[in-house]
């Protein structure tokens, strides 16, 4: 980790971890592709994270252009990504779903996803939408498969179908810690990845005088002590998404190495919470 002041701080070698099951090491920042802003200026912030190792690129076929975007931004590095895409509920049939991975992989200028995710669960029976997962892993298409804002009656519903998900994709920001009473701890003891969404709370980060005094103490910013924090368990994963190369340098450098007393300041700052039901963005 180089030492810098604030936003400069960033990772020589992006941190890796094995992605569940897949045991695949996977960068542990990311990148987010919802909503993105201005094209050229989010090909430049998306090759500006590949440099600086967030290879963990995903989208979802709802998001507009986005996978256009990324299709031009990968261009010549497919092969050190891990890029994942979403079929959207309404098309998650079994024939739909094949149809849906054929048109990302099209937009995306690739033959291959390395994990594809059920976007949250609709009203296709999920062993439909599997038996497609299966099929697309038979004929190389994905490597593996996963699912997005699925709470733990839909994982333990699922389990039963097939006990083969790669991660489930949810909620996580300090204003919004619920999956740590029950999603974490079952996606932890089945070795399903969690990769955490909205880390910055979509466009809504919290200030805190918490969060300036961490991020004070390690040379860091509060966005990489919050990226720091979503991280701090071996399981979980976080995709920032930026639409400028500076906000992407930021995000790289969220491996901040937070102390026991960072840890308990932090969690008196942003309280867990009371167990709910899963929220979704
Ligand atoms: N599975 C699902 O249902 C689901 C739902 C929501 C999101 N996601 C995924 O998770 C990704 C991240 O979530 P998100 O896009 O909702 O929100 P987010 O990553 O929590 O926040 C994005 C916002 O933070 C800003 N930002 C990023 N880095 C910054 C920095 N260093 N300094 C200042 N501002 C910064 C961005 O601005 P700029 O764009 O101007 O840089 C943007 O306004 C999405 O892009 C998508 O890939 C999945």
């Amino acid at each position: 980790m180089l030492k810098g002041a604030g936003h400069l701080r960033h990772s020589g070698a992006m941190d890796k971890r094995p992605f569940g099951l897949t045991r695949r090491p996977v960068a542990v920042l990311g990148q987010g592709t919802w909503q993105l802003g201005d094209r050229a200026a989010s090909v430049a912030a998306l090759r500006r994270g590949m440099e600086l190792g967030m290879t963990h690129i995903d989208t979802a076929e709802m998001y507009g252009d986005a996978e256009l975007v990324i299709g031009d931004a990968i261009a010549g590095r497919r092969e050190e990504l891990f890029l994942v895409s979403k079929v959207l509920p309404s098309n998650a049939s079994r024939k739909g779903t094949l149809a849906a991975c054929v048109r990302s992989l099209k937009r995306l200028k690739t033959d291959r996803l390395d994990c594809y995710l059920l976007h949250w669960r609709g009203s296709y029976p999920l062993a439909e939408t599997v038996a497609a997962f299966e099929e697309l892993v038979e004929k190389g298409k994905i490597l593996s498969w996963g699912v997005s804002n699925f709470d733990v009656s839909d994982l333990e519903e699922l389990w039963k179908i097939r006990p083969q998900v790669a991660c489930n994709q949810v909620l996580y920001h300090l204003g919004e810690r619920a999956i740590e009473h029950a999603v974490i701890p079952w996606c932890e003891k089945h070795d399903v990845a969690v990769v955490a969404y909205s880390p910055f709370g979509s466009g809504s980060f919290p200030r805190h005088k918490t969060l300036d005094e961490v991020a004070k103490k390690h040379g860091a910013t509060a966005r990489q002590v919050a990226l720091a924090f979503l991280t701090r368990r071996k399981s979980v994963f976080s995709i920032p998404k930026s639409s400028s190369p500076k906000h992407t340098e930021e995000n790289a450098g969220g491996s901040v190495p937070l102390d026991g007393a960072d840890l308990q300041a932090l969690e008196r700052a942003f309280p867990l919470g009371k167990p709910k039901s899963l929220p979704m963005l």
